[in-house]
């Protein structure tokens, strides 16, 4: 994390616009420059002094002010976060519709930052059906929606609205913080690959036993092909090696194919020539059957069954690290590795990826934890991001976007190391 990030903190005219004076606070006890910026109605609950006096900045809520600053884009285009606390159920809808009618919600649009709400209102229009299908076009968008705490509301009435605890609010700001570049290496904005070469293998091999049967696995190579979307999104050109997948191709990428692991190997070595890094996504089968039916396997008698021999397929990732190490001209300079762990007695997630990333001797390991229903083929997924040399571990859990946008900020990370 860079030791000064610039944060917008919106407020929307809530009550609970007293309560982001604390939070405020909190930022600016930890080294962040704040520009605070209220809309007209929030002035109502809190005065410009207050923010003015606390941020240590100027304070504007209209685009006809401060003219020659250039406020309306300067603010969202410099800024590594913007909040807003409250979120009211009005700027929500406006912030929706993408509308920029006044200093904040251009200074939304203006960004390419994280954007992070905390909403606060009477339950009544929190659950309101116009409200929710709001929430869920910001979050399909990537804004973070901090879900409202349950509680005393202003009245005499409780429920969810509240907003939550300036404490915790912070706390989702850091993480946000955390897992985003600042905003002069940010993917997309100065594009923190640009003029970089990526290559992503995605999705899972088949290993066929015949013509018509074969081994697979239930990679659907979502996240894969998210990390080629981010990559491409921080100017880099993407190289996505497919296996099997379950998702369309981001466009904008240049396709290979492949089925098998021998030849997903082979498509990843052509592609890593000259490319500066490689995050190896796809689910490889690690075994294949030793031998290949040229007709379809027959059921034989009342009862029999084949039995089947597999055979060790090679490890593309190791072979890659070999390959640099033998002639580190070779590259890539970058290796990624993905590590779908479950904990045993043997050890945690964590003890296995650690050991894992020593053992193919890759630059960073994507580890993710699967089970029955965590990791493959669902919307969302957890990852840690270790790297070899100890300089990053990002923790982060969201949409396989956001999961992506943490691998690429770590690959830009260790590429300019
Ligand atoms: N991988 C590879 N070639 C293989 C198998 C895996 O390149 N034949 C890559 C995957 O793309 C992934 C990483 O290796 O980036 C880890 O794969 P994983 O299946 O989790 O680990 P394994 O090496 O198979 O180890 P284990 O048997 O402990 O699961």
């Amino acid at each position: 994390m860079t030791a000064q990030q610039r944060i917008v903190l919106g407020i929307g005219g809530g009550i609970a616009a007293y309560k982001v004076a604390a939070l405020l606070r909190l930022f600016k006890e930890s080294g962040h420059h704040v520009d605070v910026v209220p809309t007209e109605a929030s002035l109502h609950f809190v005065g410009r002094a207050t923010w003015e006096a606390l941020s240590g900045q100027p304070v504007h809520t209209s685009v006809f002010e401060a003219v020659e600053d250039v406020n309306h884009v300067r603010l969202g285009q410099d800024a590594d976060l913007v909040v807003i606390a409250p979120a009211t159920a009005d700027l929500m809808a406006r912030l929706a519709a993408g509308m920029a009618n006044d200093l904040l919600s251009n200074t939304v649009l203006a960004s390419r930052a994280p954007v992070m709400l905390a909403p606060a209102m009477h339950t009544e229009m929190w659950d309101n059906p116009a409200t929710t299908a709001n929430v869920a076009t910001l979050r399909s968008r990537g804004v973070t929606v901090v879900d409202p705490a349950v509680g005393r509301l202003t009245g005499q009435d409780s429920g969810p609205g509240r907003m939550p605890d300036p404490q915790d609010l912070f706390a989702e700001a850091q993480r946000l913080l955390a897992t985003t570049p600042a905003t002069s290496d940010r993917p997309g904005a100065a594009g923190a690959l640009a003029g970089r070469t990526v290559v992503v293998s995605a999705g899972g091999t088949r290993e066929p036993l015949d013509p018509v049967r074969f081994l697979g696995n239930r990679s659907s190579g979502k996240q894969g092909t998210a990390i080629a979307r981010a990559a491409l999104a921080a100017g880099a050109t993407v190289k996505l090696v497919a296996a099997h997948l379950e998702t369309g191709v981001p466009e904008g990428v240049e396709l290979l194919t492949a089925s098998t692991a021998l030849e997903l190997r082979e498509a990843v070595t052509d592609a890593c020539e000259g490319a500066d890094a490689v995050v190896m996504a796809a689910a490889v089968a690690d075994f294949r059957p030793a031998d290949y039916a040229r007709s379809k396997i027959k059921k034989k008698g009342d009862d029999g069954a084949p039995t089947l021999t597999l055979v060790r397929n090679p490890d593309i990732l190791a072979g890659l690290v070999d390959r640099r190490r033998a002639d580190p001209a070779a590259g890539p300079a970058v290796i990624v590795g993905f590590a779908a762990e479950t904990g045993d007695e043997e050890g945690s997630v964590m003890d296995h990826a650690r050991a894992k990333l020593a053992r193919k001797g890759c630059d960073l390991l994507v580890v993710n934890e699967v089970g029955a229903t965590l990791g493959f083929g669902t919307e969302d997924n957890t990852v840690t991001v270790l790297s070899a040399d100890g300089a990053d571990e990002i923790q982060v859990a969201g949409t396989k976007d956001e999961v992506a946008g943490a691998v690429v900020t770590a690959l830009a990370n260790a590429l300019n190391r």
